[in-house]
């Protein structure tokens, strides 16, 4: 899989593209992270991409001419022009499926913005899929960039050593529910215990009680993604 970012600040991306999995899964072949910085598409001599809003109003806007120009040569190279995404507070919100939904994709065009936004007519020429990691603003698209990265790495076939494991994520589950409780050694730290049944070598009584921790654990902190409403609690009374 090939992701190509747009972004104002590449170097914001060099401490995370370094990290072991990542750069494994590069290493190997089955990912490629292509940083694209906006600024080689600008057209004045100060590489600036921004201007003041027509309007009047604070903070600057990023032009059109640079991000169209630069995402359409990015399009042009490679085997096909992949699906393209710009980070955006406006977008829709990103969730397990859309990242398994987005894992499918063979390519993906990330597009970083900053400041006010961009010129209305970088949507209106490229028409990406705005995409959002949560309703909360952010200074800029690169830390949503790397978390859409980083959510679809995971289930890139191969990336991981273990397929399982991500099968097994929070979300990710058949009944889409919280992951279940992992011990390690030692077996007891001030004086807690690891669950006698994991210690059985039981493997099926190890499935069901599993099971049964991840759904007292979704109960417990996520109800709202429970299976069956009926399990919610009523909504609080109004007066
Ligand atoms: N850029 C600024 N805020 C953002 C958010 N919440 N999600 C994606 N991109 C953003």
């Amino acid at each position: 899989m090939r992701f190509d970012v747009v972004t104002l600040f590449p170097g914001i991306f060099s401490g995370y593209l370094q990290q072991s999995i990542l750069n494994k899964a590069i290493q190997r072949g089955i990912l490629s992270v292509h940083l694209h910085d906006l600024r080689n598409w600008s057209h004045d001599k100060h590489r600036s991409v921004d201007d003041r809003p027509y309007g009047g109003g604070p903070g600057m806007v990023i032009r059109v001419e640079p991000v169209v120009e630069c995402v359409e040569e990015i399009q042009a190279s490679g085997e096909e022009p992949g699906r393209l995404v710009l980070l955006s507070p406006q977008g829709k919100r990103l969730d397990q499926s859309l990242t398994a939904d987005l894992s499918t994709a063979s390519r993906l065009v990330l597009i970083c913005g900053r400041y006010e936004g961009f010129d209305q007519r970088v949507l209106d020429i490229l028409e990406p899929e705005e995409i959002s990691i949560g309703d909360y603003v952010l200074n800029g698209g690169e830390v949503a960039a790397m978390v859409i990265i980083d959510s679809v790495l995971r289930l890139v076939p191969g990336v991981l050593g273990d397929e399982r494991s991500s099968q097994e994520d929070s979300f990710s589950q058949q009944h889409g529910m919280l992951e279940f409780s992992q011990y390690t050694r030692p077996r007891v730290y001030r004086g807690r215990e690891v669950p006698e049944i994991l210690l059985t070598g039981d493997h099926q009584a190890i499935a069901r009680w599993r099971q049964e921790d991840s759904y007292r654990r979704t109960r417990t902190k996520r109800q709202d993604l429970l299976p069956d409403p009926r399990r919610r609690p009523p909504p609080p009374e109004t007066t």
